[in-house]
């Protein structure tokens, strides 16, 4: 069985403040790429294995499809180590970027292995939702709008297509890291008073002024992608991807061409609705 695990960026991202257990409290609209990674996964006796194509992954127990793999496989109601299957990653997602791939890898096992070993659906949106805060995103897809730990869901319209340019810096950013320095510039005042309307008010990510001091880069190339005639440029979830919207394939190839340089990537890819996004996962 083959499924597919989509990419997301986040078109806005709003930190509105800290919560009593240490996440914060989030107003972001999510929205699926067509970029994606691949899963296979086959009937093999023996073991659970899991693989995964790039070397900087880790195909650990610490991996989240493990994690997935290990919750299902008791929700089953089956005894000891997930087994008699194995899972091969193919990772297109880059990591720690901003992009959701891990999360999207463990809602796409958990589906996936939901089905075989017939967990069901509510089960498995429970399974994802104690996995991370953004895995409840990539059991819905299209344009959402997340609330609270930016797990608390709401449909919106789907956004007009776009073609999307996603800058890929040579270093990444850890979720937990960016959301400290996020606290480290609000420290007495709290986030929802210093990070509110004055200071960040014409930032279309609050997290990016934080990564910015830290990676003056990810401000400089948003210049470039809004010089190269984006009609948006932002920093994606914690970072380090940067993301141009683009109406025209052709702009947006011609962006991505001259963003190029030094260790960095660029990709193109164009946003998925909800439709298209469910169809492609295998639901
Ligand atoms: O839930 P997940 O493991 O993906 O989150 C990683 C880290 O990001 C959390 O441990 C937390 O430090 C931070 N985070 C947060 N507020 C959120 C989401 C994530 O502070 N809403």
């Amino acid at each position: 069985m083959r499924v597919h695990a989509f990419a997301k960026i986040n078109l806005s991202l709003r930190v509105l403040g800290r919560r009593p257990d240490g996440y914060h409290e989030l107003r972001t609209v999510f929205q699926s790429l067509a970029l994606h990674d691949t899963l296979t996964i086959r009937r093999e006796r023996g073991p659970f294995r899991f693989t995964c194509d790039d070397p900087s992954c880790p195909a650990g127990p610490s991996n989240l499809v493990w994690r997935a793999a290990a919750r299902v496989w008791r929700a089953a109601g089956k005894r000891g180590a997930p087994r008699d299957v194995r899972i091969h990653l193919s990772k297109r997602i880059p990591l720690e970027a901003g992009l959701g791939g891990g999360s999207s890898d463990a809602a796409a096992a958990i589906r996936a292995l939901g089905r075989l070993w017939r967990v069901d659906s509510p089960r498995q949106r429970a399974i994802g939702a104690a996995l991370g805060a953004d895995v409840a995103y990539f059991f819905e897809g299209g344009t959402v709008l997340g609330l609270e730990r930016g797990d608390l869901l709401v449909p919106l319209p789907d956004r007009p297509p776009a073609w999307v340019v996603l800058v890929v810096p040579a270093f990444g950013v850890r979720t937990a890291e960016a959301f400290a320095w996020f606290d480290e510039r609000a420290p007495r005042t709290g986030a929802r008073s210093a990070g509110g309307r004055e200071r960040h008010l014409s930032s279309r990510n609050d997290l990016e002024p934080p990564v910015i001091e830290r990676h003056p880069v990810v401000g400089r190339l948003l210049g470039a992608l809004r010089r190269a005639g984006a009609q948006t440029a932002a920093m994606t979830g914690s970072g380090s991807t940067v993301f141009g919207l683009f109406s025209r394939r052709t702009e947006a190839m011609d962006a991505a061409a001259a963003l190029l340089g030094r260790g960095r990537r660029s990709i193109v890819t164009r946003t998925i609705d909800r439709k298209a996004c469910r169809r492609l996962a295998g639901n």
